[in-house]
């Protein structure tokens, strides 16, 4: 192995190293215009916990606007999203209902909110998806969560 292949094997081990590290906290914007700034999340199978930071950039009050970060598989879905409106503020989401793999607190605009989780429940290469469970909110922000 000559030295610029010696070098970009080091490289990359240490672009890996960083990326593999950052997948387990991640950040999701949410705004005033009911979108996410993320159509997926990736994290590492090698993730002891995953933290999800949910931030709300927009500045409407979370009785109108509220979002909220709830994971569940791609099966449970719509059929969770379609009972959380009828759950009620300020959660619109059912208690200790299983089909919920986590979820954080509903939050407004200019508020961040947090939830970290292990991943030792949940399959590699499973077929999740995120949503907000605010009424109607589904239908834009749902996204897939993608353990690799
Ligand atoms: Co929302």
């Amino acid at each position: 192995m000559n030295r610029y292949l010696a070098a970009a094997a080091l490289l990359g081990l240490v672009i890996c190293g960083t990326a593999q590290g950052q997948e387990c906290a991640q950040v999701i914007e949410g705004n005033d215009l009911i979108q996410w700034n993320a159509s997926e999340i990736r994290v590492s199978a090698e993730c002891e916990e995953v933290t999800i930071n949910l931030v709300h950039t927009g500045q409407l009050a979370a009785n109108v606007m509220g979002h909220n970060w709830v994971l569940t598989t791609t099966a449970d879905y719509m059929p969770l999203a379609t009972v959380a409106a009828a759950a009620g503020p300020p959660e619109y989401l059912p208690a200790d209902d299983p089909r919920t793999i986590v979820a954080t607190g509903m939050i407004g605009g200019g508020e961040e909110t947090s939830v970290t989780f292990s991943l030792s429940g949940l399959e590699p290469g499973g077929d999740y998806t995120y949503f907000c469970s605010f009424p109607g909110h589904y239908v834009l922000m749902n996204g897939k969560f993608i353990i690799e």
